[in-house]
């Protein structure tokens, strides 16, 4: 089978290759892979290993069901999460961590889901609950910010959308923001619930945004800056937190199908759209790639295993 083989020496970051195929232990089905999602964190993962093939989101269709019985039949059209191999043809996936598909969800909305989906769900949950709570999310115009501004809106929160620059902010209210703001540094008042990605200068700026009790998580680092904390940073807000945030380990194992079955059900009535700013082959992997580094696709990078 064909496969995306990092390369971080060679003239792209990766290559198609022919590639071993999977084995899939007692507890994991084989796909065949049709889409997946390019991650901001992939972006630094790609450079770091060589003659790996990485891929987290996997959206396809069931080839041999898990040997053990669980999980959905050879046939089931479905999403699923794994820790790396989905950039190929096909790719073994533990049973637990897959949702079947609804007729009405295609492979590409469903590649925007294990990852970012299921980051945006769980970082929100740190908010609960969300009813007319005061909600900021930085990185709001990007793959894990589109997904959460829609999903706080829907919980009843009132989003304040951070982006990077004005442009970035079409569409947002549209998602369900109240507000859009071109730069943390402008937004206004305090927040009960803070999404912070960006790092650096802009997680000492929502520390000093956030309300009494109120939650800061903090799940990434886009800008790669690090952030100068003084104790009276935190005046006015006294006991509130700051929660670290990593989507493989905040819940529990068993925890990983329901939530992907939760997201399906979203995008099939009509209540999560995902915005694909970019949908092509994955032959086209590099170009891809140096969009999502230079902050040019808006909502998530979907690559089609065409
Ligand atoms: N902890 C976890 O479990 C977890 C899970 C998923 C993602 N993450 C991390 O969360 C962050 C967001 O992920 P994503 O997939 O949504 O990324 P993305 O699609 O690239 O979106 C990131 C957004 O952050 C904004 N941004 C602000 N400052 C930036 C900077 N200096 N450099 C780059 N972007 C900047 C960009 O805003 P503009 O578009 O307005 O310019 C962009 O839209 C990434 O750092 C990722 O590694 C962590």
């Amino acid at each position: 089978m064909l496969g995306l083989i990092t390369t971080p020496n060679g003239s792209a970051p990766l290559e198609l290759r022919e590639v071993a195929e999977p084995q899939p232990q007692r507890n994991e089905a084989l796909v065949a892979v049709h889409a997946f999602s390019l991650n901001r964190g992939e972006l630094r993962s790609i450079r770091n290993y060589d003659g790996w093939i990485p891929g987290q989101d996997v959206a396809g269709v069931v080839l041999q069901q898990a040997a053990d019985g669980n999980g959905p039949p050879a046939g089931a059209r479905v999403v699923a999460l794994t820790d790396e191999f989905a950039w190929a043809q096909r790719v073994a996936v533990s049973a637990h961590r897959m949702a079947v598909l609804s007729d009405n969800v295609s492979f590409a909305q469903a590649a925007t889901l294990p990852v970012a989906g299921l980051t945006a769900l769980r970082t929100l949950r740190h908010g609960a609950p969300l009813l007319g709570k005061r909600v900021l999310i930085t990185g709001a115009a990007g793959g894990v910010g589109t997904l959460a501004v829609q999903l706080a809106a829907r919980s009843g929160a009132r989003v304040t959308a951070v982006v990077g620059r004005a442009e970035r902010g079409a569409g947002m209210r549209e998602l369900g923001a109240r507000e859009v703001v071109a730069g943390i540094d402008k937004a206004q008042g305090r927040f009960g619930l803070i999404l912070e990605s960006a790092g650096g200068a802009s997680l000492a700026h929502a520390i000093r945004l956030v309300e009494p009790k109120g939650t800061v998580v903090v799940y990434g680092n886009s800008s790669g800056e690090p952030t100068t904390l003084a104790f009276a940073d935190f005046r006015g807000a006294p006991n509130s937190r700051v929660q670290s945030f990593s989507y493989f380990y905040s819940e529990a194992e068993d925890r990983f199908a329901p939530d992907l079955v939760l997201l399906v059900s979203l995008i099939a009535d009509g209540s999560l759209r995902p915005l694909i700013g970019v949908e092509r082959s994955w032959r086209d992997i590099a170009t891809v790639a140096e969009q999502l580094r230079d902050r040019r696709v808006a909502g998530k990078a979907v690559l089609m295993v065409d």
